[in-house]
């Protein structure tokens, strides 16, 4: 599935790069901004739902500025987490967070593409996503490459917006999502297109059941998801 918002020449893949290279260092002010801290509650209950199983080995995909590896560590007190983005600025600031917080033991950073890691099958016991997989070039490639580093048994969960079905909050969502946050965007992070693309590639991308079938195609089971305040946000597991 091609879930691309965009229509330029340029491949997605180095479009997306491109655009986090230039947002980086107002993301994370942005993220939290924008949905008035709410990203940081999604990021603390989609870790929590790996509380159970106790991972000693993950890998976070499209880490970014590493919250929810930072998130992870804390909580989940694993051996090793691998932060993978292909952006070398949200890198470099992922690695500043790590030091400052002193996870520079727990926490790796690799500059490495989701859809084509360099790690072993059978390799992890979880792997987390939030806020990345809408950006793959290819959605089914970076899930069925999720589904190939983790061990038999271990836990995929993935973060991500969805679109939520009912009135009003679908109507203020819509209504927030292309008037209000694209202008506050460009406003804060001085890049147009940023923040034009966040709601037109929430739209091109499969929410609740729809991406459970695609999880389901590529070789997951236990699948399911739980949405988030009122359907804006929603996160999806399923084991290997
Ligand atoms: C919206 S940010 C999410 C960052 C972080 N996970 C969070 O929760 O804030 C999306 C990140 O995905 C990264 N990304 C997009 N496509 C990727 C790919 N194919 N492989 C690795 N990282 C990717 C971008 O560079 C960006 O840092």
């Amino acid at each position: 599935m091609n879930t691309t918002a965009y229509s330029s020449e340029a491949g997605k893949r180095e479009q997306v790069e491109r655009m986090f290279n230039s947002i980086a260092t107002k993301y994370d002010f942005l993220n939290h901004f924008l949905s008035a801290g709410t990203d940081i509650l999604w990021r603390k209950k989609t870790v929590a739902l790996l509380k159970k199983k106790a991972p000693k080995k993950i890998l976070d995909m499209a880490t970014g500025t590493a919250d929810l590896a930072i998130e992870a560590a804390y909580t989940l007190h694993p051996e090793d987490i691998t932060g993978i983005d292909i952006s070398e600025n949200m890198l470099l600031l992922a690695g500043e967070k790590i030091k400052k917080k002193n996870l520079g033991n727990i926490i790796r950073l690799k500059r490495e593409d989701s859809e084509k890691t360099s790690f072993p099958g059978n390799n992890f016991d979880a792997v987390t996503v939030s806020f990345g997989v809408r950006n793959f070039e290819n959605l089914e490639k970076g899930l069925r490459e999720m589904h190939r580093v983790l061990k038999p048994g271990g836990t995929a969960v993935i973060l991500e917006f969805s679109t939520p079905g009912k009135f009003p909050v679908k109507q203020l969502y819509h209504f927030y999502f292309r008037r209000i946050l694209p202008l506050i965007g460009k406003i804060f992070s001085g890049n147009t297109q940023a923040y034009h693309y966040l709601p037109e590639s929430v739209k091109a991308f499969p929410s609740g059941r729809d991406f459970i079938k695609i999880m389901d195609a590529c070789g997951f089971e236990k699948t399911g998801f739980i949405p988030l305040s009122f359907g804006i946000a929603s996160i999806y597991y399923g084991e290997k």
